[in-house]
């Protein structure tokens, strides 16, 4: 039980002050040792099109599949556009779904955080995401659900958690995800 499980990380957000890949960080920090947890880049990838699905796709979609493929578990840490998740997450997880067959989503444990800096904690992102994963047959953390609001003043001037009890709940959020994963990961 003891083996280093990898975790794949996805921020949707591409902004430099991103207040969702800061979280994202302090997830990483709280994680236990054995969950090994790393940012995978999302910005660089061409926007998805079918046509250009061959034995040669773009290398940057090649290199993002075999990146995820081999991972023990993902998180998705989203903000909310629009009541939704922002493009630039949806078009990570479409190259990642294709091509048909091959996705490098299928089976693989995850789970999602959202934020805002307004009280709702990015709740439609979160769960319009939870949509698209329960369709790749991903199966997905229940508790704790993750919506955490005022993401703009989580944090004080050394990059701790202000309030103690949303730092409690992404503790619990990542030892949590641990045992999902062993739970819950296909043999490989
Ligand atoms: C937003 N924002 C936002 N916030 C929210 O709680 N619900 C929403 O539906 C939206 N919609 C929205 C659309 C667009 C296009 C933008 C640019 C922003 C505000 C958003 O939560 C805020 O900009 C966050 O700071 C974005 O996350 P990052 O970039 O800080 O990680």
């Amino acid at each position: 039980m003891s083996d280093t499980l990898n975790v794949v990380v996805l921020v949707g957000s591409l902004r430099k002050e991103s207040y969702t890949r800061r979280l994202a960080q302090a997830l990483i920090k709280l994680a236990p040792a054995t969950l090994k947890m790393e940012i995978v880049p999302i910005g660089e990838l061409p926007l998805y099109n079918q046509d250009l699905e061959s034995d040669a796709p773009p290398p940057p979609w090649r290199a993002f599949r075999d990146r995820v493929r081999p991972a023990d578990g993902a998180l998705f840490a989203t903000p909310e556009y629009n009541r939704a998740l922002p493009a630039v997450l949806k078009n990570a997880i479409d190259v990642g779904s294709r091509p048909y067959g091959k996705s490098v989503w299928s089976g693989k444990p995850a789970a999602i955080v959202s934020n805002s800096p307004g009280m709702i904690g990015g709740f439609g992102a979160n769960h319009q995401l939870r949509q698209s994963l329960v369709f790749l047959d991903m199966p997905i953390l229940q508790q704790p659900e993750a919506y955490i609001g005022g993401s703009d003043k989580l944090f004080d001037e050394r990059g701790e958690f202000v309030n103690p009890t949303t730092r409690d709940l992404c503790t619990r959020l990542v030892t949590t995800f641990e045992a999902w994963i062993r739970a819950t990961r296909k043999p490989k």
